[in-house]
């Protein structure tokens, strides 16, 4: 693939459009719907026709079986994938940025150099970049390790440098696929805080796909239930907690009781078919 371009720019560009839905302009709080959509690979039906509205500003959480089609939906979201039938509908201006359980980071840079890199893509001028690469940056506590490689960095700093590439560019909406599925324990609940904080903060609009359903819980407004191949909704949960959310809330009773009922929804939707 891409013949001629030398290893380290082909690099670059694999990883840019990774972490990077392709850009769409500026705007403010974006609401995202889906209508029929549906995506088949030859054969393969992959997503049955999904409705989802998800409102400007608010998050979302999709969890279910492996091979279901999540990480689909998402790429469909982001335009990387058309559906075989159905309507997105996003306004025309929105920015997007993608998220992925690998942080693909590129080794040769440092992480200032790593922050930046989406935005140099998308022709941001450098001392932009380099301001609200900074700032991204102190949002997710890496100030000071600007200079370091992503080798120095634990499995939760290469993670928080991703989420700053990716609020760095300023995003109406974010997707994330399994963002946090490779951290130890602690560092997922502390990552989950802080992502929390920074799409409060920043009103972006957010999908997150995920296997645990506490996360789906503790950070999502709303939490989408979805079935084993063919992948289809089965069931949607509203969550009441609020903007506001403590890590004492992992332990009330109204936490335990809506996270035990979305397990129950994913059990059923594995023995299903
Ligand atoms: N580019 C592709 N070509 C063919 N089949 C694909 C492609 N992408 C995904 N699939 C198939 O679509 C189904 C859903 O995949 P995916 O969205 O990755 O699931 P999930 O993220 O829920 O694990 C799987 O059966 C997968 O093999
Ligand atoms: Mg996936």
């Amino acid at each position: 693939m891409m013949p001629g371009i030398p290893l380290q720019e082909r690099g670059e560009k694999a990883a840019a459009a990774a972490a990077s839905a392709p850009r769409r302009g500026r705007g403010g709080a974006v609401s995202i719907a889906l209508s029929g959509v549906s995506k088949r690979f030859d054969d393969i039906v992959a997503l049955e026709p999904v409705d989802l509205t998800i409102k400007g500003g608010s998050f979302l959480a999709i969890v279910g079986p492996s091979g279901c089609g999540k990480s689909t939906l998402l790429r469909i979201i982001a335009g990387l994938i058309a559906p075989s039938s159905g309507a997105l509908t996003l306004p025309g201006h929105a920015v997007g940025a993608f998220v992925f359980q690998e942080a693909a980071l590129l080794p040769w840079r440092n992480v200032q150099a790593n922050a930046e890199l989406v935005m140099e893509l998308e022709n941001i001028p450098k001392a932009e970049r380099v301001k609200r690469a900074r700032h991204a940056l102190a949002q997710v506590g890496l100030e000071g390790f600007e200079r370091r490689y992503p080798h120095q960095l634990s499995g939760g700093m290469k993670m928080r440098l991703s989420l700053a590439r990716a609020m760095a560019l300023r995003p109406d909406f974010l997707l994330l696929d399994e963002p946090l599925a490779a951290v130890d324990e602690l560092t997922r609940d502390q990552l989950q805080d802080e992502l929390l904080a920074l799409c409060r903060s920043s009103g972006v609009t957010a999908v997150l796909v995920t296997h645990n359903v506490y996360e789906a819980v503790y950070l999502a407004d709303q939490v989408v239930v979805m079935s084993a191949r063919p992948g289809r909704v089965i069931d949607r949960f509203d969550v009441p907690f609020g903007d506001d959310r403590a890590p004492e809330l992992r332990s009330s009773p109204e936490f335990v009781s809506l996270a035990a009922a979305v397990s129950a929804s994913l059990r059923k939707g594995r023995v299903d078919d």
